[in-house]
């Protein structure tokens, strides 16, 4: 099958074309604004995580995120944005491991609970402790702990980026926790209909046999 064999479907039934609000001069790029950004990226579908540290006192601090990224296979590199202004900052800055949890469709409560403000976010459980002392999210789609290897100012966000150490695929069962649009959401259609194999990255970068 070509590169070019692609078949992309019309909207599926009852959803209309999509627009970007604010931005209806469909096929002409404008000038960027916050606006637009938004939006651009509320249609941007997203697994959701949950990233824990802990801080140099030893209580622990944690995050839902939706801006971890894969890297670099060799060497194992993620990275996620944390926002300056966030109260887990300052433990992300200070320390040297974290743990990243990818969370199950189930896990709305969790996603919930490590997005709201003012709450002692481990207080109500659904976490273990790792050999390393860090917490990490039971019950999750899949896991990691990563030793931060370099923090980068970025705007009012730092990126964060860090050598992956262990992996924990025991959940990978569970189907994941997507963010889109501003509402959790099941990986079911529309946005998991199956289209097309696609190469995998390293392959694509050898050149390999994209069929
Ligand atoms: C779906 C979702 C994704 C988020 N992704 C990030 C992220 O990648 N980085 C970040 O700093 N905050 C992210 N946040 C915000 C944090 O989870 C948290 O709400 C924010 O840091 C404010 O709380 P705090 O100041 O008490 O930490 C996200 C929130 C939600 C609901």
């Amino acid at each position: 099958m070509s590169k070019s064999s692609l078949a992309v479907a019309g909207p599926p039934p009852g959803r209309g074309p999509v627009t970007a609000s604010g931005n209806e001069r469909h096929g002409h790029a404008q000038v960027a604004t916050a606006d637009d950004f938004r939006a651009l990226f509320r249609r941007h579908p997203a697994g959701v995580a949950v990233i824990a540290a802990k801080a140099l006192d030893g209580s622990y601090v944690g995050f839902t995120s939706t801006s971890v990224i894969s890297v670099s296979v060799e060497p194992l590199l993620i990275a996620f944005s944390v926002m300056g202004a966030s109260s887990s900052w300052p433990a992300i800055r200070d320390a040297k491991l974290v743990t990243v949890s990818f969370l199950a469709e189930g896990q709305i409560g969790i996603a919930t609970r490590f997005s709201t403000q003012g709450i002692d976010r481990f207080a109500a459980g659904g976490w273990r402790t790792l050999a390393s002392g860090l917490p990490t999210i039971e019950g999750a789609a899949a896991s990691l702990s990563a030793r931060i290897v370099q923090r980068i100012a970025a705007g009012g966000s730092h990126l964060v980026i860090a050598a992956v150490e262990t992996i924990d695929l025991a959940g990978q069962g569970s189907a994941p926790l997507i963010y889109f649009d501003k509402e959790y959401r099941a990986a079911a259609f529309p946005l998991a209909t199956p289209l097309q194999p696609a190469p995998e990255f390293g392959e694509q970068l050898k050149g390999g046999d994209q069929q």
